[in-house]
């Protein structure tokens, strides 16, 4: 609890002071402007740690549209180790939002990893009733200012060895993978206006563990909008490895499919693990970047694609560099995920993003409403 109040009012007082040693203030080409001439929105997860703190503070000003609560809208965040629930910093990354005229995404109401410690063993009737009532006060205390809940978080395991393709987890045991969709049900019913989203990884690029995951995800989304479960979004993460096979076609194959299903597609944690890539720095930049450019080039020429969001804005506060559990570099070297070095200085990605924003070739088009979706446009 102290250290939140810290961090907060370290946050606070750098967004009063005016901006020192401003990094990257330079670029012609501001992201979320790029993406708005094909109707799309471009923005940034981020955490009031270093949200005000330069250079990020002065990025997210220039490139941001959409803003993600990297952390602080998270159970786990919201609900301390010592019990009762303080809504801080949730509430400064909703109020930054607010102040870049950004549109601010919900992350995440229902999560196995962000699911309070206490509850592992609970009955089933007690978790249900606590995921319920942090669902219900989450949506609430939000409600009229999300542009897009995402409703639920990674509960796919391809590999699980379960015939329904679920997760092994709190959540699939507890609250019931068969009841998903109330999740949905629910949090429609508290703000009908909010974009309802289902977000998962392990889906962009072509391998046979992308493939698994595709057709698992697929399956279990059929279900639901059979039963017209109030589903508006696939979220991809896209954390993008450099390792994996990338394909413009399979992708765009697996984004048809989305869209046969009515849905709308966002890009909600973009970033690009370099953990295999050789070479001096550039190199590694230029390889970065190239698969970025491919990535987006695809999604920015399909219809369903509404909005592109970056996991953290330089690579010193991307999550990668921080307390990331994967994969590695063999050299020890951080990874260069992001579009932004640690100093704030564009990196070739950057440029890569810029170009593909600009030359999209199809418009975001809604989806048309299908069983009480909110208009595609919700009016911030
Ligand atoms: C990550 C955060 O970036 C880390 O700071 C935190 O320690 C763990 O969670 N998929 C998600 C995000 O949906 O919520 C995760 O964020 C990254 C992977």
């Amino acid at each position: 609890m102290r250290t939140r109040r810290r961090d907060f009012l370290q946050w606070m007082g750098s967004a009063c002071v005016g901006q020192t040693g401003v990094a990257g203030a330079q670029e012609s080409h501001r992201l979320d402007e790029e993406a708005r001439r094909s109707g799309r929105r471009f923005g940034f997860a981020v955490h009031p740690d270093y949200a005000g703190r330069e250079p990020v503070k002065t990025l997210l000003r220039q490139h941001a549209g959409v803003i993600t609560a990297e952390n602080a809208m998270k159970w786990r965040s919201i609900e301390g180790i010592l019990g009762g629930r303080d809504y801080t910093q949730a509430d400064a990354v909703a109020t930054l939002a607010t102040e870049l005229k950004a549109l601010l995404r919900g992350h995440t109401l229902a999560w196995h990893q962000s699911t309070p410690r206490r509850l592992t063993n609970a009955t089933t009737d007690v978790f249900r009733q606590e995921q319920g009532a942090h669902l219900h006060d989450m949506v609430l205390r939000y409600k009229g200012r999300i542009h897009t809940w995402d409703v639920l978080n990674e509960v796919i395991d391809a590999d699980s060895g379960r015939n329904d393709g679920f997760r092994g987890s709190v959540l699939s045991t507890l609250w019931g993978g068969e009841r998903y969709p109330a999740l949905f049900e629910q949090a429609r019913a508290l703000d009908p206006q909010a974009k309802l989203a289902y977000n998962d990884y392990g889906m962009e690029q072509d391998d046979p563990w992308c493939e698994r995951r595709r057709s698992a995800v697929l399956r279990m989304l059929e279900g639901w909008v059979k039963r017209q479960a109030p589903i508006d979004v696939m979220g991809l993460q896209a954390h993008l490895d450099l390792s994996r096979r990338f394909s413009a076609s399979r992708l765009l194959k697996f984004f048809d499919e989305l869209k046969a299903l009515g849905l709308g597609i966002q890009i909600t944690e973009l970033d690009v693990r370099d953990s295999t890539t050789d070479g001096e720095v550039q190199t590694r930049d230029a390889s970065v970047a190239a698969l970025y450019r491919e990535f987006l080039d695809a999604c920015m020429s399909h219809s369903s694609v509404e909005m592109v969001v970056m996991w953290n804005v330089t690579d010193a506060d991307s999550w990668i560099n921080r307390g990331f559990a994967g994969t590695r570099r063999a050299d020890g070297q951080p990874m260069r995920p992001t579009l932004f070095d640690t100093q704030g200085q564009p990196k070739p990605a950057f440029t890569a993003v810029a170009s593909s924003l600009r030359n999209a070739d199809s418009n975001f088009e809604c989806p048309p409403i299908r069983n009480g979706s909110p208009l595609c446009s919700p009016k911030f």
